[in-house]
């Protein structure tokens, strides 16, 4: 994947009037699930507070049964608490796992923060092992610093 052609295009459809967020959300997801042959699962998850829950947003990839995540629980629950990027080479070998699909094997989940509040996470799988280096953080990362101007 070229990540800053990729940012760029990305920056485009945020940047679309005639969208609502929610449209743009999942043309994001459905842009670079095309975009990276490794990426087999894309989807946002978004805090609700209250009751210390995620909550599926807009996803591209087989439906799942984790649409309301509590926090703490899986890969997406411990970032809702730790704040922090969390990539998985093999999800095997994760006690604190909640699985999709036996095909999954590796996972990365990046917090999304809009004025120092994580407010939820961008979530991908891959059905291969050790999908995601520093690279894909990277871009995840930069990736939610555009996305987050559409909550400002
Ligand atoms: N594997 C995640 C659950 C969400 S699905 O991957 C879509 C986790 O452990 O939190």
């Amino acid at each position: 994947m070229d990540y800053v052609a990729s940012l760029e295009k990305c920056e485009l459809l945020l940047e679309s009037t005639d969208l609502t967020r929610d449209e743009k959300l999942q043309e994001i997801c459905e842009f670079i699930y095309d975009s990276a042959p490794n990426y087999d699962w894309v989807g946002y998850y978004f805090a609700d507070y209250e009751n210390r829950e995620l909550v599926l947003g807009p996803y591209i990839g087989e439906s799942t049964d984790h649409t309301r995540i509590p926090f703490g629980k899986g890969i997406c629950g411990q970032v809702a608490v730790s704040n922090e990027v969390f990539k998985v080479d093999d999800v095997a070998k994760e006690d604190n796992y909640l699985s999709c699909s036996i095909a999954v094997k590796s996972e990365i989940v990046v917090p999304l923060f809009v004025k120092g509040i994580n407010i939820g996470q961008i979530d991908i799988d891959s059905h291969a092992v050790n999908a995601f280096d520093d690279r894909d953080s990277r871009f995840l990362v930069e990736l939610n610093e555009l996305v987050a101007k559409l909550f400002e």
